[in-house]
């Protein structure tokens, strides 16, 4: 098969693949008699043996409860947990650890912008705006906040390469738009989006911007003063950090005026039956017992990520990108859904004349674990009129070679099922 050379090379220099492979224990199996190839680092990563190892260290000599006690093992977690908090902060370049909140993923820190902001700032004469390409978690809680309040839910539409069109969102904006929530990174198509001139433009009508950071905050340096945005979310588990364990940035005078989202203990400074007070920030918005080696571990995970350098992950995985593409413009009977001009690692396809479930089925039993279905993201896929894609999500340690056995396995799929 003839692909272009210039996208052929291995990684990009600096980051040795080999041995970033070797922190990853569980890349190191057979799957169906097959060296695992796993392309399903959009819906999760893996973790490396550091972050592994983080939690297992915290819980064999630190844990107790943070905030709660005298004693040293708590005060012990306290400074591990409220340590992570400035690392997350310069991670995503915030000013101040009052704006970074830990809640459980990028749904929850949604769904908490939607019920406290909204709650307090958006009514019946507002409108909320998304795109058409949001994950359902990016529209949802908009629709349960429109229900509650009356407010409209506006849609920005993407062209037929998956590019929002942005003549469009400058014509849906208007002097009631309340909120603006987009995504960076599309899950399911990989369109980058201009969300810094997005965000600039929502300011001049007036409104806030939350930015679905999920999908990446994994591929490219993160910057949320440079955006200025109000609000962004993401997730541990797609960042090589655990489960459970999220961020939402919120700029501190917005989360200042915003009630309080859940009650409990953590989030209080004094409480009577006349009347309680709500702690400061961030901590109003961690009531409850906190996922504390979760944190820890998210703390490993940008420890690592930070230390490979997220110039070099994008580079390597631009350059993965760019070689799958190549092969997937010569494989017949393959479609790529989501050709936009500025895209992250992500390839969605369908084959002709074979159902989604039907190929990642055959890419399992070759040891290659990909996504299929509608990616969370159903509107997406209603645009292209196909029930599902087959998602290959190319993360940091993978390699050439495997989208080599990815092509591969798609060749067989297709003479199996006589395409
Ligand atoms: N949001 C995750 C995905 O895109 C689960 O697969």
């Amino acid at each position: 098969m003839g692909v272009p050379t210039s996208v052929s090379s291995s990684a990009a220099p600096g980051l040795d693949l080999d041995a970033i492979r070797n922190d990853f224990p569980v890349l190191h199996q057979q799957v169906h008699g097959h060296p695992l190839v796993y392309l399903d680092n959009g819906a999760s990563a893996q973790k490396p043996e550091a972050v592994i190892q983080m939690i297992a260290d915290y819980y064999c000599k630190d844990h107790a409860n943070v905030h709660r006690g005298v004693h040293t093992l708590s005060q012990r977690a306290t400074d591990r947990y409220e340590g992570v908090r400035g690392k997350v902060r310069d991670f995503i370049h915030a000013e101040s650890t009052n704006e970074i909140v830990y809640v459980r993923g990028t749904t929850e820190a949604i769904n908490l912008v939607a019920s406290s902001y909204g709650q307090a700032f958006v009514g019946p004469e507002d409108e909320v705006l998304v795109t058409e390409m949001e994950h359902h978690s990016n529209i949802v809680p908009w629709q349960l906040l429109c229900e509650r309040t009356n407010a409209t839910l506006k849609v920005v539409p993407f062209d037929d390469r998956g590019e929002l069109i942005l003549d469009r969102y400058r014509d849906i904006l208007n002097e009631r738009t309340r909120i603006v929530a987009i995504t960076q990174v599309s899950n399911a198509l990989g369109t980058i989006n201009p969300v810094r001139d997005m965000i600039a433009m929502a300011h001049d009508a007036g409104a806030v911007v939350l930015v679905d950071g999920a999908q990446a905050v994994p591929h490219m340096s993160v910057d949320v003063t440079a955006l200025d945005c109000d609000f962004y979310a993401f997730s541990g588990h797609k960042l090589y950090g655990p489960t459970g364990i999220g961020v939402l940035y919120g700029r501190e005078s917005l989360l200042d005026a915003m009630p309080p989202w859940q009650g409990g203990g953590e989030m209080i400074m004094q409480v009577r039956f006349d009347g309680t007070e709500y702690n400061e920030l961030p901590y109003k918005f961690e009531a409850g017992t906190p996922d504390i080696a979760g944190v820890v571990g998210l703390g490993a995970a940008i420890d690592y990520v930070a230390g490979l350098g997220l110039d070099l992950i994008d580079e390597h995985e631009q350059q993965l990108l760019a070689y799958a593409t190549a092969r997937a413009a010569e494989q017949s009977g393959m479609r790529v859904i989501g050709t936009a001009s500025d895209k992250a690692a992500i390839l969605s396809f369908e084959l002709d004349g074979i159902h989604p479930h039907d190929v990642g089925t055959v890419l399992d039993h070759e040891g290659i674990a990909v996504r299929t279905g509608h990616h969370c993201a159903m509107p997406v896929m209603e645009h292209f009129g196909v029930p599902a894609t087959v998602r290959a999500s190319f993360g940091l340690y993978n390699t050439h070679a495997e989208i080599d056995r990815l092509f591969g396995a798609i060749d067989k799929a297709q003479e199996l099922f006589g395409q």
